[in-house]
């Protein structure tokens, strides 16, 4: 989106506070509202991470304060609720996904998807409204997911972190209606971020041979590479829709975004969810089946060595 001299005029008393721009959607959309002219502040929980945000600041000739934000710290909330001050938007984007079935994710690891995803932004989210109520304005943006909209195979807590999450955004939106503060929620496809490259994680039992999810656990993840993943989105144009939710006048109460995405939900509006499930189980069921040949032919091959192994 081109800068332009209206908006940074209009925008430039706003100030924005972003989760998560150590990467991805975060990264990208403190650059460009830093450039609409935004008062931007982009925290990271490790503002060691800081150096791919600043060289994006600086080519795009532009800054923000970058300061730090753990979710999952009450007190690194509470810190940063009072060092922001008053905020015209809250833009709750840090997340996390864990994979695997969930018969083999621990409870740590449940909490910890529930505690980042949700709990994290319910905590910063109650500290940050009050500011907009005094003022009587504001907007709080949450970035939930297609998996908060529809189930997600292995990442069954992820997805209902994000049910939760768009549960909140719609309940809340109303309560903070007579207080002139839009509360949106975005729900993207996938994407290419680091949440499914660098960030991206399995749970620490995925690869428990004892468990009867061993091999659909890698199943799904075939499928992830192979079929998701190549098909995922530029996350460049998530943060272009943030910009444009931040600007708009009247954003509506929540964005789809990404071919994925659109295509899931439309499905499910006409009443195919079902003809979708079908599709989707079949997939992971060839992946699984084609990831128990190579289980078997990597087993034929150690057993063949032994044998030719002189005793
Ligand atoms: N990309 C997709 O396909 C996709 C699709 C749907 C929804 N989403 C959602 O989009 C949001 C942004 O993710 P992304 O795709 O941009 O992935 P990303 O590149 O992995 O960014 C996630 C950001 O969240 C931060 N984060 C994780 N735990 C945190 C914590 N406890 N406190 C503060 N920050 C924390 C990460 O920081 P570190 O660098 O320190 O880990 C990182 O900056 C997430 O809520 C995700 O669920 C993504």
């Amino acid at each position: 989106m081109p800068v332009n001299a209206e908006n940074n005029q209009k925008n430039e008393k706003k100030r924005v506070l972003l989760t998560g721009c150590s990467s991805g959607f975060g990264k990208l959309t403190a650059v460009l509202a830093s450039r609409q002219g935004f008062d931007v502040i982009a925290t990271m929980r490790n503002t060691d991470k800081r150096e791919p945000l600043e060289r994006a600041l600086s080519l795009a000739n532009t800054s923000a304060r970058i300061e730090q934000l753990d979710v999952l710290d009450p007190q690194s909330i509470e810190r940063i609720a009072e060092l922001a001050g008053l905020v015209d938007i809250l833009v709750n984007n840090a997340g996390i996904l864990i994979t695997g079935s969930f018969l083999d994710q621990t409870d740590a690891e449940m909490h910890r998807i529930f505690d980042t995803n949700y709990f994290g932004i319910v905590s910063l989210t109650r500290l940050i409204a009050p500011g907009m109520i005094q003022r009587r304005s504001g907007r709080i943006i949450n970035i939930a997911s297609l998996a908060g909209l529809v189930g997600h195979p292995f990442n069954a807590a992820y997805a209902a972190s994000k049910h939760a999450l768009i549960g909140f955004t719609k309940s809340i939106r109303l309560e903070l209606k007579p207080f002139g503060i839009d509360v949106v929620s975005i729900e993207p496809g996938y994407h290419k971020t680091e949440i499914i490259g660098a960030n991206a994680n399995q749970s620490e039992n995925f690869y428990n041979r004892q468990s009867p999810m061993f091999t659909w656990n890698r199943g799904f993840l075939r499928t992830m590479f192979e079929e998701i993943l190549p098909r995922a989105g530029r996350p460049e144009a998530v943060a272009e829709l943030l910009l444009k939710v931040m600007i708009a006048d009247r954003p509506r109460p929540h964005y789809i975004i990404g071919k994925d995405a659109k295509f899931a939900t439309t499905l499910q509006w006409l009443g195919l969810g079902p003809w979708l499930e079908r599709k989707v189980y079949r997939k992971i069921k060839r992946n699984t089946r084609l990831e128990n040949q190579r289980e078997e032919e990597k087993k034929s091959r150690r057993k063949e060595k032994r044998q030719d192994s002189p005793k």
